[in-house]
């Protein structure tokens, strides 16, 4: 983790994008690396050369960036920041059918007048062509490091499930060392996900009751209102366990779990998150119905922007509606919740609820810690300590404690210290910007380590085959709605329930 991107120096380099007209470039890559340039980040040298698939001349290209750019910053940019952006980019044609594409690449970025030779390489593509482009830089010799860097960034999923991320690990080490690969997992590159660990570590008053002997139980949650939307054809393929536990819930787990690292170096940051993944109990799949639960969103109600309500259909509609309206049989979940244990001293013992959905009722990320019973119990009990940490929309930290209420009698209620992570005149970056930045320092503390990549599917396939093979109709949950109650199915005692918002008390 660098622990100023403000002074860190970055060699001049070039960034080769491919798949530069798609919707990552289009919508994250492109405006990230321009807002980037305009506060000053990039080195001066710095050249972008977009890579696709068809012909098209410099002047065409520049001005569909400028397009890019104006749907981003609906209101404006400053002029003399765009004409210093615009004249760092470059255009290549690599069409799939000419053999020698990657040898013509080679040549292109051979001008050192106008390319600086350290090279990374943005794989924004298909996955199934991660190892055929990492292949063919490497048969013309643009992966070799000799007196330059050469790193590759491999666009998320990392395989599909454990076997296929190996295969693609061992294509792609052929040609690579470890340290020249970055898989991306943008949760990390959110600053609310890197605040998680600076907010553990760099405190004296939470590590002490960050164990099993004061927390009951950890809740780390990501819902969404959207739906799947156009992206049927890919989410029928993944699902839910797939698309986010796999992959930014692990993650959010790992960052809240792990053990203080050595340090803040990329090795030692990635090897405490890596312990913490390896040391998750497999879940016995003898039980599945214990510690897993799925369910798919069928036609409901959505709360809209200006407060009103809209109708939307379920995720089975939207499946025939992109199967020229021919019904399709999925059992993919839309909602998908697990139970964890995490075999250490720390943790033994704790049940870590992890969920996520889409369509649900609200939107929010958040990890809530619900801590034990205090020792004096009045009233017939009362509720019990959360410490809530907002990753999104509000980044904040609160802490849910007891306090007497006014007047003649014993009686408390609960009252929520509450503080924003974020400040209104904080700088909001996105995760792509980080990542950008980070790929070009070197730093791959916030990029996954293929043993990370591993021990997320390693965790989540028994899973994914059990529901694949279980043809059963899935639980259907009104889009708009709450947790399915029979969810709940895999909490641990009858007194845990599914935190909502991170509003006083949630809400049981
Ligand atoms: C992506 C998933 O990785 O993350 C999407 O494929 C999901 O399904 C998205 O909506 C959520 O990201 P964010 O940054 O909007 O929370």
């Amino acid at each position: 983790m660098t622990q100023s991107n403000e002074t860190h120096q970055i060699d001049p380099c070039t960034l080769v994008l491919f798949g530069a007209s798609g919707n990552l470039a289009r919508v994250k890559l492109f405006p990230g690396l321009f807002r980037l340039d305009s506060i000053g980040r990039l080195p001066a040298e710095l050249k972008i050369l977009a890579v696709g698939r068809q012909a098209v001349d410099l002047a065409a290209w520049r001005a569909d960036i400028k397009t890019m750019l104006d749907a981003k910053f609906k209101k404006g940019y400053d002029a003399s920041a765009f004409e210093r952006f615009i004249a760092r980019n470059f255009y290549h044609a690599n069409p799939p059918t000419d053999p020698d594409a990657f040898a013509k690449l080679k040549n292109t970025l051979s001008d050192e007048r106008i390319f600086p030779q350290n090279l990374a390489y943005f794989l924004s593509v298909r996955p199934v062509d991660f190892a055929p482009v990492v292949e063919s830089l490497a048969n013309v010799g643009l992966t070799q490091e000799d007196k330059y860097w050469r790193r590759v960034v491999i666009e998320k999923p990392f395989g599909t499930d454990l076997p296929s991320a190996q295969d693609l690990q061992k294509s792609i080490t052929k040609h690579l060392k470890e340290s020249q690969i970055y898989r991306i997992d943008h949760y990390l590159g959110k600053s609310a996900l890197q605040n998680i660990l600076l907010q553990r570590f760099t405190n004296t008053i939470l590590e002490p009751i960050w164990n099993n002997q004061y927390i009951d139980h950890v809740q780390i949650t990501n819902t969404e209102m959207l739906g799947v939307g156009e992206r049927t054809t890919f989410y029928d393929t993944t699902g839910a366990l797939r698309d986010m536990i796999q992959s930014h819930i692990l993650q959010t787990l790992a960052l809240t779990a792990m053990e203080l690292p050595k340090d803040l170096s990329p090795d030692s940051v990635r090897d405490a998150k890596i312990k913490v993944l390896e040391q998750i109990r497999p879940i016995p799949v003898n039980e599945l119905n214990k510690h897993v639960f799925r369910a798919q969103y069928a036609a409901g109600e959505v709360p809209t922007s200006d407060g009103k309500t809209e109708k939307v259909p379920g995720y089975l509609e939207e499946l025939a509606r992109d199967n020229n309206g021919e019904k399709v049989d999925s059992v993919v979940e839309t909602y998908a919740a697990m139970k964890l244990f995490i075999d250490n001293p720390r943790w033994q013992g704790v049940p870590f609820y992890i969920r996520t959905a889409k369509r649900l009722h609200e939107a929010d990320t958040c990890i809530a810690i619900r801590f034990k019973k205090a020792p004096l119990q009045i009233n017939g009990g009362q509720n019990q300590n959360w410490l809530i940490i907002g990753i999104q929309p509000r980044e904040c930290i609160k802490m849910e404690i007891q306090s007497k209420i006014p007047g003649l009698d014993i009686k408390t209620r609960s009252i929520q210290l509450d503080a924003a992570n974020r400040l209104p005149e904080d700088d909001t970056v996105d995760a792509y910007e980080a990542l950008l930045l980070n790929l070009m320092q070197g730093d791959n503390s916030n990029y996954l380590h293929i043993n990370e990549a591993e021990a997320q599917w390693r965790l989540v396939d028994p899973v994914v085959k059990a529901w694949a093979a279980d043809k059963t109709s899935v639980y259907q949950y009104p889009a708009g709605s709450r947790d399915p109650e029979a969810s709940k199915v895999i909490f641990e005692s009858e007194d845990q329930f599914w935190r909502y918002s991170i509003e006083l008390g949630g809400d049981k």
